[in-house]
């Protein structure tokens, strides 16, 4: 059945509706910046990681239980304000993710937080020293097998009273400890980092002996965690786990660092984190401590653990995926089926230019979750004219159903439509 906005209602559950919650995020007051669509608002309720039958809950969960001595909170609203997500963490006025390209505004200064890092000075405030945070973040992206406008991270962090004259004592047992654990492990760790690496040094105000201890607490319980979840799955060269640890900057930590795996060949990045920047902690009131956080996103190692190939999946209101799960257990996820794709190419020359994530977030909402990949084939300018040609391939296909030739020919043609109707275009 065609709707009269040209959609086609295939009958899918997870239709969004207006809710309550987004009837209230309508009631706020609209401006230039306000680029939040009913479709990404709707996502809001769903919540996957609070469901224990559901991949990314069992992961939380499985995390939880790790790191058993952490107090796991629960999310606040992902609406939040520009200055909680951005300025107290300090990201400088000029930093891409702040843009309307790359953020979803529901005004000014109001957005759907970007990362869980948004609640980090909220939760320091609250005075609690050792703890997770899981939630649901947005972000405008390109479209493909592993990346979804909504995805979820576990924000982590944990810090000690630095005035407290035992601090010292207190890290290094803990050390010991997580040395003595990670003894029993086979885990392979390459560390490319440099110690007060003049490019991500240590902060002036700590002693670098403190520094030293908070990366190497940082760092080992990083690596006894990802130990812990990847044990329930095996490589295929039947090799030991192998992690590896890279300079990165955050604007809010000091050393920074990013952990990745290495996953059928590929390094995989699983997280950033760094040592909490002394002027971020005094900004949260808790000036006299030090530690360390880290933001972990569960979609990469929940595809890795369950074998999801996309992550469309995990919005599935389809049975045949929810029913494969249990709270509790790690399982293979197995296919229910592979419908074919539906292939499309849409070519037009380029008046003005725009930003890619603006073309990628009209086919998600003209096509919902039946568009699998859009992928730019051809960018070619004319010798004479100077004239810019793009031609982007889209790959329509439903992860439930049969998608018909028709069907995708209906749905492209909105897509075209609304292109044209929004850019400076020509199609060719
Ligand atoms: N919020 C960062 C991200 O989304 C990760 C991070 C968390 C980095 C905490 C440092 C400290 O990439």
């Amino acid at each position: 059945m065609i709707l009269r906005s040209g959609r086609i209602n295939l009958k899918r559950p997870c239709t969004p509706k207006i809710s309550l919650s987004i009837r209230c995020y309508r009631d706020l007051p609209r401006d230039g910046f306000t680029n939040a669509p009913d479709s990404i608002l709707a996502l809001t309720e769903r919540q996957l990681h609070q469901q224990p039958n559901h991949p990314l809950g069992i992961l939380r969960s499985l995390i939880q239980n790790t790191l058993s001595h952490y107090k796991h909170l629960s999310a606040p609203s992902p609406i939040v304000s520009t200055y909680k997500n951005f300025d107290e963490l300090e990201f400088p006025a000029d930093h891409p993710g702040r843009s309307l390209s790359d953020s979803y505004y529901l005004n000014e200064k109001t957005m759907l937080r970007t990362h869980t890092s948004a609640h980090e000075c909220d939760v320091f405030r609250q005075g609690t020293d050792k703890w997770l945070l899981t939630a649901d973040v947005y972000r405008r992206d390109e479209i493909d097998s592993s990346h979804y406008p909504v995805f979820h991270q576990m924000e982590g962090a944990c810090v000690w009273d630095d005035t407290h004259k035992d601090a010292h004592t207190a890290i290094a047992s803990e050390l010991q400890e997580l040395e003595s654990a990670l003894k029993h492990t086979n885990i392979v760790t390459t560390d490319e980092t440099i110690n007060n690496n003049p490019n991500n040094p240590y902060q002036p105000t700590h002693r670098s002996l403190v520094a030293e201890l908070i990366v190497k607490h940082l760092k080992m319980t990083l690596n006894l965690l990802v130990y812990d979840l990847f044990k329930h799955v095996q490589n295929t060269d039947n090799q030991p786990l192998q992690v590896r640890w890279i300079e990165a900057y955050f604007p809010w930590t000091g050393p920074s660092y990013e952990l990745e795996v290495m996953w059928e060949g590929k390094w995989l990045e699983l997280l950033g984190c760094g040592v909490m920047q002394q002027r971020t902690l005094e900004r949260a009131d808790v000036g006299h401590k030090s530690g360390w956080a880290f933001g972990l996103g569960l979609e990469r190692i929940a595809m890795v653990l369950f074998g999801i190939p996309d992550i469309r999946l995990f919005w599935s209101q389809d049975s045949r995926f929810s029913s494969q799960f249990e709270a509790g257990k790690i399982s293979k996820f197995v296919p229910y089926s592979k419908y074919p794709p539906c292939i499309k190419d849409v070519s037009f020359w380029v008046h003005t230019p725009f930003h890619e994530n603006d073309l990628y977030e009209i086919v998600r909402e003209c096509s919902q979750d039946l568009v699998e990949s859009v992928e730019c084939i051809d960018n070619f300018t004319h010798p004479k004219t100077n004239k810019n040609s793009l031609c982007y391939r889209i790959n329509y296909r439903s992860m439930d159903k049969n998608l018909t030739n028709e069907e995708a020919n209906d749905l492209h043609a909105s897509v075209v439509d609304r292109l044209t109707k929004t850019f400076d275009i020509e199609i060719r």
